[in-house]
């Protein structure tokens, strides 16, 4: 489909997916995570995507300069969670628009 956009996602195993993301449907990135199963089930997205479980950490490893500036809710959940780095952002807080093709991100560990 024309309206998705490719994104590479490397797992909590260290191996990178490249998947189509659809950017018709009102997801985020935690959800795209999800719908190809790239974190067992209960890992990732446990508060449904509030900003306020930072189980859907992820490092931008390519675009952060196409993503928007964090909300004040992803910077205070970050600001709390564990291994967070520079590049921290919560995928549930980053939208799936057609901007993002070419994303990289790769899984932050299980907490
Ligand atoms: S799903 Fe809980 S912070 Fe993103």
């Amino acid at each position: 489909m024309e309206q998705d956009i490719k994104i590479k996602i490397t797992d909590r195993e260290g191996i990178t997916h490249e998947v189509m993301a659809p950017t018709d449907m009102a997801m985020n990135l935690m959800e795209v995570v999800r719908s190809y199963e790239l974190a067992p089930e209960g890992t990732i997205g446990t508060c449904g995507g509030m900003a306020m479980c930072a189980s859907c950490q992820c490092y931008i490893i390519n675009g952060n300069e196409l993503l928007s500036e964090m909300e004040d809710e992803e910077e205070a959940m970050l600001s709390e969670a564990f291994y967070v780095k520079e590049n921290s952002r919560l995928s549930c807080q980053i939208p799936i628009t057609a901007d993002l093709e070419g994303l990289e991100v790769e899984l932050a560990p299980e907490v």
